[in-house]
């Protein structure tokens, strides 16, 4: 494709009211210029170029794993035509089929699929605007049509006659311009109106008096496709959009969702079927869920894999996982990374593990904290065990077999290892191995002394 797109993203952003750029805010767990670099890296263009100016260092930090991108420095925020033209020396504008595609780092959702038509409609010699319907076109660019329906130019809000403010189609900011008319075009924009800005929109006038030129606009329906966001208001109204959309899609795929308005999905979620979700679970990262599935209310899930059939009760919070088919996990559990919960495990109410394998059908119903740990097969981990894995300085391993029973409130001092078929008395202090078939008592002789009287007041 003769395409490069140019993503501009120099703009401060003063109405976020915040110290972090405008585009690096996040929409479903993902930063505005992450989302438009997502739809543009679709588009199988040459190039894409960003072009930064405030806070640029901070947004190339972020995205530096991509080598591909281009970067292009904006010192100065003097209008969106100016912003382009920041880009163009790296644009190869020798072949004159090469169009530029322009996007805006704070306008996140647009579709690929839309981006994808604008630009197969712009031709060598065709500037094409994607064009918005709107009730409310207050401070946006109007689209200014001649009486045979023909584009004639872009007058912004503060440039617009009363006639002019009355019209209802808009510029949504994105469009495709070929690339050498482009050029030239930049290099003769004035700054001349009302705000002291080269305007990129003011192509559009030259484009009507270029003979060899035709413009096109295509008109968008989904409002939310082109909003862009301005401030905090308009970031939180976009992202519920944005959630709801993803709920749908959840929805029909054949999830069960207890309330489509309180999920929220920050990354990718793979569900298989049956899944059950009841409300305010967070998902995070990529997180896959088996057919079965049932999450209870207030659970987050991050960077996780749940088995089949597995149910996840309320308030747990699960991060770098895999809980294995049938297992139970909470209400309130904490399930930290390095966490492998095998088949039919049960891990109860505050219980935390971390890097721990949990064999099949152990058990750890209450209270316990199991970390650096492999865990056999039908262990049960009484209530109040922790597992001692830090002597302050290193992390230590803690070793179970298969059918061991530690009693409730012990102390396993790592590095350790309980031999299967072991037993633990409950409150004992475990600091040596203990063989196998064998109950290890670990803790201080009960002394009873009969007839003992209590003090009495002096
Ligand atoms: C622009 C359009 C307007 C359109 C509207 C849609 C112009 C002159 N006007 O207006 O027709 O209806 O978008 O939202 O193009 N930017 C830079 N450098 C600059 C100026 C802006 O990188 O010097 C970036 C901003 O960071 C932002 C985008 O360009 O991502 C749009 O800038 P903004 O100032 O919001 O343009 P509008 O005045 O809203
Ligand atoms: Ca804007």
């Amino acid at each position: 494709m003769n395409l490069d797109i140019v993503i501009l993203a120099a703009g401060r952003g003063t109405r976020m009211n915040s110290n972090i750029p405008k585009v690096l805010h996040q929409i479903g767990g993902d930063s505005m210029l992450g989302h438009v670099l997502n739809a543009a890296r679709k588009l199988e263009s040459e190039k894409i170029h960003i072009v930064v100016g405030y806070a640029a260092q901070q947004i190339k930090t972020e995205f530096s794993s991509d080598k591909e991108l281009q970067w292009a420095l904006q010192e100065e925020q003097l209008g969106t035509g100016h912003a382009v033209m920041q880009a163009m020396p790296n644009i190869d504008i020798s072949k004159p089929e090469k169009r530029v595609l322009v996007l805006y780092g704070d306008v996140p959702l647009t579709n690929f699929s839309t981006l994808r038509k604008l630009v197969q409609q712009a031709s060598e010699n065709t500037l094409c605007i994607l064009t918005l319907l709107t009730e409310n076109p207050k401070g946006l660019g109007r689209i200014v049509r001649d009486d045979s329906g023909e584009i004639t130019a872009i007058v912004e809000e503060k440039d617009a006659n009363d006639e002019q403010k009355k019209i209802n189609e808009i510029n949504t900011g994105i469009m495709v311009i070929p690339a050498t008319k482009l050029n030239t075009w930049l290099n003769s924009l004035g700054n001349n109106n009302a705000q002291g800005e080269y305007y990129l929109t003011d192509v559009v006038a030259m484009a009507a008096a270029d003979d060899e030129c035709t413009i096109c606009a295509m008109v968008i329906d989904d409002e939310n496709e082109v909003q862009g966001v301005n401030d905090k208001a308009q970031l939180a109204g976009l992202e519920r959009q944005y959630q709801m959309k993803k709920a749908e899609q959840l929805l029909e795929a054949g999830v069960l969702l207890r309330d489509p308005s309180r999920i929220d999905i920050r990354g990718e979620i793979e569900t298989g079927s049956d899944v059950e979700i009841d409300i305010n679970a967070i998902f995070e990262g990529h997180v896959t869920l088996g057919n079965g599935v049932k999450i209870g209310p207030n659970v987050v899930i991050k960077d996780s894999k749940i088995g089949d059939n597995a149910n996840i009760l309320q308030g747990t919070n699960i991060d770098g996982a895999e809980i294995g088919e049938g297992a139970s996990v909470g209400p309130y559990a904490r399930i930290r990374p390095g966490t492998i919960l095998k088949e039919n495990t049960k891990i109860g109410n505050f219980v935390e593990t971390k890097n721990a394998i949990i064999g099949k059908g152990s058990k750890a119903s209450h209270l316990a904290y199991i970390g650096d740990a492999v865990v056999g097969e039908n262990v049960n981990i009484g209530a109040g065990t922790i597992f001692c894995n830090y002597d302050g300085v290193n992390k230590h391993k803690t070793i179970i077999g298969d059918n061991v029973f530690v009693g409730s409130n012990s102390v396993l001092v790592a590095p350790v290892t309980l031999a299967d078929n072991t037993f633990i008395a409950a409150g004992s202090s475990i600091n040596c191995d203990v063989p196998a078939d064998s109950l290890a008592v670990a803790r201080g002789k009960q002394r009873n002394i009969t007839g003992w009287k209590r003090p009495t007041k002096k």
